[in-house]
C-alpha cells in the first residue's frame, strides 16, 4: 500500500472508532429515558483531527513523521465530546460506557475532582474501541472528553478568547476566568441539588 492509500485507510478507522463510540452513547441515552425518564446527555459532538494537525502534533512532541509514530503517539485523531445536562451524568456516562466489555481505558484524566489552574474543567477518557475488518480486528484509541452544559459553554468561550488574542493573558483577566469557571461549578452543584430534590 502507498502511503496515501495507508494514511487514507488509518483514517476510515478512526473514523469507525468515532461512529461505533458515539452509537454506544446514544444507545445508552436512550436506554436510560426509557429505564429512568432522564436524558444524561444533551449532545454529542465528534471531530477527526486534520491531517494539519496531526502534523503539528508529531513535530511539537519531536515524533518522526510516519504512520507508526502517528497511531502509538497520538491517541486525539478519533475525538468525542459528551455535553451532559447535570453534573452526576458526567460520571454517570463514562461507568456505563466503561463498564462495556469491548471497551478498554487507556488513561483517564479527572479535571473534574482536580481542575486545571486555569478553571478548565471536564473528564477526559482516552479508551480503544475495537474495529473489526475482513480478517483482522483493529484497537483503536478515541479521546471523549465528557463534561456539562456549563464547563462546555466556559471551555468554549476560554478557548475561543485564547485564540483571538495575539498577546499574553493579564493576570487579572486570567483571574476572572478562572473566577467565572468556579461560579459555574457552583451553580452546576445547585442544579444538580434542585434536579435531585425534584425527583425525589
Ligand atoms: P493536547 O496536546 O492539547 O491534546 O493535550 P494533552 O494531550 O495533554 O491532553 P489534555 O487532556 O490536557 O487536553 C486535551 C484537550 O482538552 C485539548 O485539546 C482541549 O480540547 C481540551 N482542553 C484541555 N485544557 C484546556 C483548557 O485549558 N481550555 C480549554 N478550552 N480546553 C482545554
Ligand atoms: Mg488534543
Amino acid at each position: 500500500m502507498d502511503d496515501v492509500t495507508e494514511f487514507l485507510a488509518i483514517r476510515q478507522l478512526y473514523n469507525a472508532a468515532i461512529k461505533q463510540v458515539r452509537t454506544k452513547l446514544e444507545i445508552l441515552n436512550d436506554g436510560f429515558q426509557v429505564e429512568h425518564c432522564h436524558n444524561p446527555i444533551h449532545h454529542i459532538e465528534c471531530r477527526l483531527k486534520s491531517p494539519g494537525s496531526m502534523l503539528e502534533k508529531l513535530r511539537r512532541k519531536g515524533y518522526p513523521i510516519e504512520m507508526q509514530s502517528l497511531r502509538e503517539g497520538i491517541l486525539d485523531i478519533a475525538g468525542v465530546r459528551v455535553v451532559c445536562n447535570y453534573l452526576n451524568d458526567v460520571n454517570l456516562v463514562a461507568d456505563l460506557l466503561l463498564s462495556q466489555d469491548d471497551i478498554r481505558l487507556l488513561k483517564k484524566k479527572d479535571f473534574i475532582s482536580n481542575p486545571k489552574p486555569n478553571g478548565y474543567r471536564s473528564l477526559h477518557l482516552i479508551v480503544s474501541v475495537p474495529i473489526f475488518l475482513a480478517g483482522t480486528t483493529e484497537h483503536i484509541p478515541v479521546e471523549i472528553q465528557i463534561r456539562t452544559i456549563a464547563m462546555d459553554y466556559w471551555a468554549s468561550l476560554e478557548h475561543h478568547l485564547k485564540y483571538k488574542t495575539e498577546n499574553d493573558v493579564s493576570d487579572s483577566l486570567k483571574c476572572r476566568l478562572k473566577h467565572d469557571a468556579d461560579l459555574l461549578s457552583a451553580i452546576d452543584a445547585d442544579l444538580q441539588d434542585i434536579f435531585c430534590q425534584m425527583n425525589a
